[in-house]
Order: C-alpha cells, then structure tokens, then sequence
C-alpha cells in the first residue's frame, strides 16, 4: 500500500516538472509574439493573454514604476513589456495609495498582478505611489529589495499635461473646468495651492522615498529623452532591473501621425492610446515662463537629490 503511494507521489512529481518545462517553452515562444504587446493595453478587455493562461503564478511586483503621474509611465511600462522576462500588471493597481485596497492585503495585491514563471520579473505601475506620503514605508514593508523606477519630465511641461488629462475628464463628464491661468496664478503670481504644482515639486516627494529606501535603489528614467529616442533609456532601465539586453532598437519606430515613437515586435506594431501624447492646452508664454521661474531652485534641488540634472526650463 505504502508503495503503491509512494509511487504515485513519484509519477505526480514527474508530470508537475515535464509540465512546467513546456510552460517554459511555451513562454518563450510568445514572449515577443503580438499577443503580449497588445496585452498590456490599459484599455484592453480582451481576456487574458496566452502567456498568462500558461503561466504558473501571481507573484508580488519585483520591481515598481512609482511615478511621476504624465511623466510617461504607461509608455515605460509598455516598452519594458517587450522584454522576454517581463510581465506587467495592465492596470494602475493603487495598492498603497488607496486605502480600501491596501485593508485588503498582499494577498489581493497578488490577484491584480500577471501570471510569471519563476525567474520572470513583475512589474506595475501607479503613478500615484510617488506623491503619497503613506507608501513608502508600506512599499518597504512589501519587500525592502524591490526596485524603483521613478520616470520624470520636465516639471512645467508635466504640469500643462497633468492640467489636460483633468480637463479632458472632466469634459467627457460634461462638467465644467476653469481655464489653466486661472487655477496657476493668483493675482498675478504662481499660486503654490494648486494640486498639479504640488506634484511637480519630485524633491518633496523624493526626500520621503529617500527617508526609506537609499537612492541605488531608486533608478531615474529622463521621460523626455525617452519620448526623442526610446531606446537608451530603455537600455538603463534592463540594466538596473538585472535583466540581459533583449530589447533592441528594432523595437520601436517613429510613428509621423502619431508624432511619437510606437512599439514593434514579431512585425506587430502598437502605439500608446491616444490620451497619451495629446495637444496640450494653451497656457500664454508669460504664464509658462513665471512657472519655469518657480520651478528653478525645485528643480536644483531635485538634481542635487539624483546626483545628475536635466535640461528642464
Ligand atoms: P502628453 O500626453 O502630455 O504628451 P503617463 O503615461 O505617465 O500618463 O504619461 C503620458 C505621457 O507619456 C504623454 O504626455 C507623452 O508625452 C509621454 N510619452 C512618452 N513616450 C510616449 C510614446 N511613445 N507615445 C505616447 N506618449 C508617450
């Protein structure tokens, strides 16, 4: 009897390992296949990709992209997508910024990530995290050793971005949004009440994250070079995430109508949706140049913290 069971127990260990050597397989045969570039599509409601149905678990993100909110999350997480030992969670998922989530455990967390064999890494992004003064602390609590991606944008260009995606919310609601002179200034001068003001303070925010995790941990993506040439940031970013060089040049193309770089792989291209990279409101250049102003001794700040600068305005 006892034989017979350990015998079965012994066939059992063998399938469980034969299978998951073709999951292997299987996964590398689709990594760059169209599926999983369309996959990560935040608007998508297709059902789940192919990898994910022959994947094997929902493990915590290995690395985060924390922020900045119009920076070009969505198009650094896209184009890390296209790496073979990647998979990224499609939606923002708000874990440690909302606390409704956050009440629901690591355990939900998991449910929000995709399905990774061992050795792939998950990644997920919402903005949100960077700004909140809760989440580092709950991030590090997570797992101190988790990777950071921090993409920013020059912060007045983010500004006028992060003005645009509220008004074009609020207008597909059909409510009504003060033009943007109006909620900058105050009499006159730049008003420090205004919320996407705030946001753009990334010193402010970064000092908190520096308050928990030491900044090797915390890599900077330039969000606008990454908007002129996608390509070498990309590359930064495969080597601070441990990854072996598998994205190429070959995966990105300028797209003319789009006026911006789009993906490509296995001969399948796809472009960002188009809230991203849309005309930006107006904002007179006065305006804009009293926000450059006010944005110079954050922004030094800012360079200080990262030990590099940025040719911001
Ligand atoms: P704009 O819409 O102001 O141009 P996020 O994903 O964090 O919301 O950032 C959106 C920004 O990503 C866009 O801001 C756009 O400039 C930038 N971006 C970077 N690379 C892009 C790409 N390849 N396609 C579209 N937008 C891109």
């Amino acid at each position: 009897m006892l034989w017979t069971v350990l015998l079965a127990l012994l066939v059992l260990l063998l399938l469980q390992t034969h299978l998951s050597v073709c999951l292997r397989e299987l996964r590398s045969g689709v990594s760059s296949s169209p599926a999983s570039i369309s996959s990560s599509s935040p608007s998508s409601s297709s059902p789940p990709s192919s990898s994910s149905n022959n994947a094997t678990q929902q493990r915590q993100p290995g690395a985060i992209i924390i922020g900045v909110r119009k920076g070009g999350t969505r198009a650094l997480l896209e184009m890390l997508n296209l790496h073979p030992d990647v998979e990224v969670a499609k939606a923002e998922v708000h874990y440690f910024n909302v606390e409704e989530h956050y009440r629901r455990g690591l355990a939900w967390y998991k449910t929000q990530m995709p399905f990774t064999l061992p050795g792939q890494l998950t990644v997920e992004k919402t903005p949100g995290y960077f700004a909140a003064p809760q989440v580092p602390a709950r991030v590090w609590a997570m797992n101190p050793a988790v990777r950071l991606l921090l993409i920013v944008r020059d912060p007045a260009e983010r500004l006028v971005s992060d003005y645009t995606q509220v008004l074009h919310n609020r207008l597909t609601r059909h409510k009504p949004y003060l033009p943007l002179e109006e909620l900058l200034l105050n009499e006159g001068r730049i008003d420090p009440g205004y919320k996407a003001l705030h946001r753009s303070l990334y010193h402010q925010h970064l000092a908190r994250w520096l308050e928990v995790f030491p900044m090797d941990q915390i890599h900077v993506v330039d969000g606008d070079a990454l908007i002129k040439d996608p390509f070498p940031e990309l590359r930064k970013a495969e080597r601070f995430l441990n990854l072996p060089p598998k994205i190429s040049p070959n995966n990105f193309y300028y797209n003319t109508t789009k006026g911006f770089y789009c993906l490509l792989s296995a001969g399948h291209d796809k472009c960002l949706d188009e809230s991203k990279g849309r005309p930006h409101a107006p904002l007179s250049t006065q305006a804009f140049k009293k926000l450059c102003r006010y944005f110079r001794k954050p922004n030094k700040l800012f360079f200080e913290m990262v030990g590099r600068s940025f040719p911001w305005c």
